[in-house]
């Protein structure tokens, strides 16, 4: 099955994703993992890429459309997870047609509903693993040994330079103006399934897995 996670920024669309590569062999395609990688190769696309993100901003549709097309036509495994892709009506509508060029469908789409207050406390507290980019946070998810990664034991641990409050704004902002129609864009196609996102993990992944079991 191919899925894409929607939701804001912090609503734990990353989390989930690795948990289903983990549980179910899919495949994670993130748009923003791919651009951070991106602007650590020093090119002029990704010290331009750099600037935008930190700032909170969207990177052009061109770009991210053709990051996911150079992705889409290797090995699936159980199916794709789009991660932070679509972000624009530009980009649902490309990755229709490229799913479609490749004979691949979309199942569904799943929609992690939190709130704003919420993803704040989110954003601030999340740090990674830079050994093996597993996901943390100080309060609701720490590492068992302060600051050594749980899966691969590394200790260099970081945060993300747009991981700050005035970056968050700016970074909601732009999901309220450009990504949340995508939310009406699949319900009118019968794809949309919603969540609650601000369950504890494990009943988020439930309810994933609910929805993912039904396809
Ligand atoms: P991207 O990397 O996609 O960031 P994002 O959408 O802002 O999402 P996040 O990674 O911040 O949050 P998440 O939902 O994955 O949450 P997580 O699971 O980590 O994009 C970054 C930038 O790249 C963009 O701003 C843009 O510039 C650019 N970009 C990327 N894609 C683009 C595109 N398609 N077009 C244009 N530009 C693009 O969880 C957050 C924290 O909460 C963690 O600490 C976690 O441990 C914790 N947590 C998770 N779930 C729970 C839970 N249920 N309960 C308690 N804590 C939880
Ligand atoms: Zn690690």
């Amino acid at each position: 099955v191919n899925i894409i996670l929607l939701g804001p920024p912090g609503a734990g669309k990353g989390t989930q994703a690795k948990r289903l590569v983990d549980e179910r062999n899919m495949v994670q395609l993130s748009t923003g993992d791919m651009l951070r990688e991106a602007r650590s190769s020093g090119t002029e696309m990704g010290k331009k890429v750099a600037e935008v993100m930190d700032k909170g901003g969207l990177v052009t549709d061109e770009i991210v459309i053709g990051l996911i097309e150079e992705k889409i036509t290797g090995n699936a495994g159980g199916g794709f997870i789009f991660d932070g892709f679509p972000r624009t009506l530009k980009q649902a509508d490309a990755l229709g047609a490229l799913l479609e060029k490749t004979g691949q469908s979309l199942d569904a789409v799943i929609e992690m509903q939190v709130d704003d207050a919420a993803l704040v406390a989110r954003i601030t507290g999340r740090f990674t693993c830079g050994g093996c980019g597993a996901v943390y946070h100080d309060v609701t998810k720490p590492t068992k040994v302060a600051g050594t990664c749980d899966v691969c034991g590394s200790t260099q641990m970081v945060r993300r330079a747009d991981d700050n409050e005035d970056s968050l704004k700016h970074r909601l902002m732009e999901y309220y103006k450009k990504t949340s129609p995508l939310i009406g864009y699949y319900y009118a196609r019968g794809k949309l399934a919603s969540v609650d996102g601000l369950a504890e993990m494990e009943a988020v992944a439930a309810a994933v897995a609910k929805v993912l079991d039904k396809k």
